[in-house]
This record gives structure tokens, C-alpha cells and sequence, in this order.
């Protein structure tokens, strides 16, 4: 109980049992994100399209492909209508201004783009977002119509409640109540991203009740109905025992989804 001792159990709400935590699961549509970050061209982004849209047949998920920037508009194009939607990896909070090199929400939507990834750890850390700037960008999103996908994530292995804690606190300030289950969570521990070290499903568990609860902090009614991914080295074979646990409702998957055949198999365990 790493997390939850980090900060001590209060506002953890009682779970109510396994049996109630799967109903509520079950109120929840999974979502499968693949987060190509710097990979494809426009080409091979599309080629991947055609090659796995076939293969996604019979899921009851949601699936969205969130390629670079400048394979957003043709893949919209190629997957129009085919139950694959497109995301951004990120955007900027002001609907337009002078802000050299940035892309904003109204543009995004303009493509037909329908979610965006925001608060990505490697955006964080490398590219200096801020818990300032998404508290901004995450109600940004919503008032453009677009799905955010909230990243947070711990650096420490064994703990960093009060990391996840700040995050969620700082980064969904903006957001109303009454939209807070709008949101969709990503919690991706920094140790596990593309390090070929996944998290237990045990661990992602127990991550995503801590956020969860954290959510109900502020309102339990969206704690019921917000989505919780888990992002960090998701493989196929692990996806379907990850995709059980009753507090995680989908992945984002970087590395496996680069494949048709590793993606669709990870959506087949949703
Ligand atoms: P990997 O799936 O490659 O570990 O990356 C996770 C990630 O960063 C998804 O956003």
C-alpha cells in the first residue's frame, strides 16, 4: 500500500466490495489510446490504419491513435467514421495568439481531431509543462469539445501519493464539478514508461483507486464515472489480466501500439 500510506487513507472512500467495484466498472466503457509520440510518417501512419482497422472488429471499446502532429488531418481522413478516433499529443490553452510553434483546440477540432493527450511525462519533463499551464489547458479542451486525456504520474517507485495528489489537484482546478467525470485520467508511473518495467497489475490497482478516490475528494459522483487508464510498458500479453481490475478502464499504450497486430491485441483484451 505504497501510495495510499504516502498520504494516509483518508478521503479513500469504502469501495463497497469487489462485486460493486466491477458494476461500476461495467458502467464505464473502456479506452484504448495508442500514443505514437515522434513515430510514423504520414505514410506509414496510414498504412498502419489499413492493416489494423480489419483486425478491431467486435470490440466494445473506445479506441483512439494519437499520431504526431502532421498525421492528425489524414487520419482523420483514412479512419472517418471506422470507430478509430484521432487525438493530439498535446495543444496549447489559448484558442489562438502569438505563440510561435503551438497548435490550439479550435484547430485541433477544425481536422476533426477528438481528443488530446495533455500533461504527457515527457512533455513535463523535457518540454517544461507546468501544473500552471494544464490547469489551463484540461477545461481548454472541454470547452472545444475535445476528450482530455489528463497524464499524472509518480517518479518514485515506492510511493508518491502526494505527487499524484498535487497533479490531480493543480491540473484539474479549472474544471467544474459537473465536468469532472468529462475527464479521462492517464496514471502513468514515470518508472515504467518504455522501460520495459510495467507496473503489477496489483500496482496499477492500487494507483487507480488512489486517484480515483482522490477525485472523489471532490465529488464522488464523477469518481464513479471518471476513466482511469493505465500507461507504462502495457504489453499484449499482460492487457487482459491490466484491463480486469476493477479501478482501471483502459490503456495508453506507446511502444505496442506502434504494431497493428500488438495493438488490436491489447483492444481484444478490452
Ligand atoms: P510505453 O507503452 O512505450 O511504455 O509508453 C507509455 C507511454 O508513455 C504512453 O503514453
Amino acid at each position: 500500500m505504497a501510495i495510499m500510506d504516502c498520504v494516509g487513507r483518508a478521503g479513500v472512500p469504502d469501495a463497497g466490495g469487489d462485486d460493486l467495484l466491477l458494476l461500476r466498472k461495467a458502467m464505464r466503457t473502456a479506452l484504448i489510446v495508442g500514443n505514437w509520440k515522434m513515430h510514423k510518417l504520414i505514410a506509414e501512419a496510414v498504412a498502419f490504419t489499413a492493416d489494423v482497422l480489419p483486425r478491431l472488429s467486435g470490440t466494445r471499446a473506445e479506441i483512439a491513435l494519437a499520431p504526431a502532429f502532421t498525421a492528425l488531418g489524414p487520419l482523420v481522413q483514412a479512419v472517418g467514421g471506422a470507430g478509430v478516433a484521432i487525438y493530439a499529443q498535446n495543444m496549447h490553452e489559448a484558442p489562438f495568439g502569438p505563440f510561435t510553434g503551438e497548435v490550439s483546440a479550435p484547430m485541433l477540432v477544425e481536422l476533426g481531431v477528438a481528443g488530446v493527450i495533455l500533461g504527457h511525462s515527457e512533455r513535463r519533463r523535457l518540454f517544461g509543462e507546468t501544473d500552471r499551464a494544464l490547469r489551463q489547458k484540461v477545461p481548454a479542451a472541454l470547452r472545444a469539445g475535445l476528450q482530455p486525456i489528463l497524464c499524472v504520474g509518480q517518479s518514485d517507485r515506492s510511493g508518491g501519493g502526494h505527487e499524484l495528489r498535487q497533479q490531480l489537484q493543480e491540473d484539474l482546478a479549472g474544471v467544474d464539478e459537473e465536468q469532472l467525470a468529462d475527464v479521462v485520467i492517464a496514471y502513468e508511473p514515470l518508472w515504467a514508461i518504455g522501460t520495459g518495467t510495467a507496473a503489477t497489475c496489483a500496482q496499477a490497482q492500487e494507483a487507480s483507486a488512489f486517484v480515483r478516490a482522490l477525485v472523489a475528494e471532490r465529488s464522488p459522483a464523477a469518481a464513479e464515472r471518471i476513466r482511469i487508464l493505465y500507461g507504462g510498458c502495457v504489453t499484449p500479453a499482460a492487457s487482459g489480466e491490466l484491463l480486469a481490475q476493477p479501478d482501471v478502464d483502459g490503456a495508453l499504450v506507446a511502444d505496442a501500439s506502434l504494431d497493428p497486430v500488438s495493438f488490436a491485441a491489447i483492444v481484444a483484451a478490452a
